[in-house]
């Protein structure tokens, strides 16, 4: 028999780990918390919680207001496993770690993935607190997270991209948005690694090259969701004006404080979504 190998390995003491706390129950869909979007997870009646870091193949986060517990609840009439906490490229640990969430949810069988993130407003027209739903990307990142042997039998080895953000999820959070007087749009993310952020001279050629929000995540878990089938959506919080749209300073606390007061109608929006999608 062929030997496993160590992620394989992880994935299947993961999924029994689960399996043992939480009972056979399949999650429907998976969503992984950016910055700003955890304390979505906090406070979700009829859920239960585990730190990443008793999750074999699960490490810690290293990013402030990235919380690193592992949530598994019922909403509406489907199941939702929420990461609330995302691994980054600049964190310096490879495309591992950004991966194994996404292993880990379509191991357990989850059909649909909902990434979010805290990103720059390139648009003129965005504010601070609006939400943006992915319909495309731009990977300025320097790399992609499929490089690599074809490690599950469910993925292409050069996957179609036609349609990354599930076209009909990608409608359902738009309605979900307007249905709680958000102030959402559809638009281009464009994911570089980090850890710095953009100069001015970037944001003016990523504008004029169609992108409408900037940030250092989202990408590699969209590329790879999609490569092995799930449908996939993904929602940005936007947090600032990116460099040069506004005159101000660029500050990881001002990315989670902008957030935070936006928070209300991001969790409206989702457990909106979330409930919709159960029906
Ligand atoms: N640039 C990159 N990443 C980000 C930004 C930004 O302006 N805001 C939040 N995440």
């Amino acid at each position: 028999m062929q030997e496993l190998s160590q992620t394989d390995q992880s994935l299947e003491e993961a999924s029994a780990y689960l399996r043992d706390n939480w009972g056979e129950v399949i999650p429907d869909t998976c969503m992984i918390c950016g910055s700003g979007w955890g304390p979505l997870a906090d406070d979700l009646p009829d859920s239960q919680s585990l730190p990443y870091d008793q999750i074999p193949g699960l490490s810690a986060t290293t990013i402030a207001g990235h919380n690193g517990q592992l949530h598994f609840g019922k909403i509406g009439n489907g199941h939702t496993l929420i990461f609330q906490g995302r691994r980054h490229l600049y964190e310096g640990d490879g495309w591992g770690p950004i991966r194994f969430p996404i292993l880990l949810a379509h191991k357990l069988g989850v059909k649909n993935l909902l990434l979010t993130n805290a990103a720059g407003g390139i648009r003129s027209s965005f504010e601070v607190g609006d939400m943006m739903v992915l319909s495309d990307h731009l990977n300025f990142m320097g790399g992609n997270p499929l490089v690599g042997p074809l490690s599950n039998e469910d993925m292409p080895r050069f996957p179609d991209q036609t349609e990354v953000y599930d076209y009909g999820l990608r409608s359902q959070l738009l309605q979900a948005g307007k249905e709680n007087d958000a102030r959402i749009h559809e638009g281009i993310y464009v994911a570089l690694s980090g850890p710095a952020f953009e100069t001015p001279a970037e944001i003016r050629a990523f504008g004029i090259l169609g992108a409408d929000a900037v940030g250092m995540s989202t990408v590699p878990e969209a590329t790879l969701g999609h490569a092995l089938g799930l449908r996939v959506c993904a929602l940005s919080c936007i947090s600032n004006k990116a460099a040069g749209i506004s005159t101000e300073k660029l500050k990881h606390e001002d990315v989670e404080q902008a957030a935070g007061i936006a928070l209300p109608k991001m969790k409206a929006t989702v457990l909106s979504f979330l409930n919709r999608l159960a029906h």
